[in-house]
């Protein structure tokens, strides 16, 4: 190859370089830049904040339960139970496995089923097993009572508590009285 055709392919790269990198520059000088005002084509977005989901705090607890007692369902909380079978037995004389048997446990005061070997967590807690206890801690058990032993992670829908609930309270010979209207109110206001 001569030295002259080097030279040319040389040049011809160069060139095609020196345009690549100037061609902006070109481009701006021949067609000048334009404020644009608006956006050519709109394009629309959807008002999420309508919903007020954004604005509303989130709920980080259990969501009450005494208004849905009346209305929950037996039946589906025994279905709902298949869930505690492996550890619980809910029979009168049911017997204690990994965890204490639930015969009759609303309004029973915590950690007394005889012959259950607690956590000190659930035991130093003390207190009775009523509506909203339960309903705290069938929602998220370690995060009610720090440091207990029942490794569950919770019943996060309220009508599968609710529902549970309404069958834990069956489960005894004279079953504790339903929430009045009065706590209901009560309790729907606290939570305004
Ligand atoms: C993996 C086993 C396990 C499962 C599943 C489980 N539990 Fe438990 N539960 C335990 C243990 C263990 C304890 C005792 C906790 C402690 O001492 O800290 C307990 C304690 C309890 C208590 C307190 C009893 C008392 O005498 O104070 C209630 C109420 C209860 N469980 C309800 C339920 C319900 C309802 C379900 C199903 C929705 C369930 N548990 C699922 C193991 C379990």
């Amino acid at each position: 190859m001569d030295n002259l055709k080097t030279n040319k392919i040389l040049a011809g790269f160069l060139l095609a370089g020196l345009l690549a990198m100037g061609g902006g520059k070109i481009a701006e000088i021949l067609v000048p830049d334009q404020a644009i005002d608006e956006n050519a084509y709109p394009v629309e977005i959807k008002q999420v904040a309508d919903s007020g989901q954004a604005t509303t705090p989130v709920n980080q607890g259990p969501e009450p339960i005494l208004a849905l007692l009346a209305s929950a369902d037996i039946e589906a909380g025994i279905k709902v139970a298949k869930k505690c079978t492996a550890c619980h037995e809910f029979d009168a004389d049911g017997k204690n496995k990994t965890g204490p048997m639930l015969w009759n446990i609303v309004d029973a005061s915590k950690g007394m089923k005889d012959g259950f070997n607690y956590s000190d967590a659930l035991v130093g807690m003390g207190g009775a097993w009523d509506y909203d206890a339960l309903n705290a801690f069938l929602y998220k058990p370690k995060a009610y009572i720090k440091g207990t032993k029942m490794n569950f992670a919770g019943l996060k829908k309220p009508s599968d508590r609710a529902n549970m609930i309404a069958y834990l309270r069956s489960l005894a010979d004279t079953p504790v009285a339903l929430p009045t209207q009065a706590q209901i109110d009560a309790q729907e206001v606290s939570i305004q």
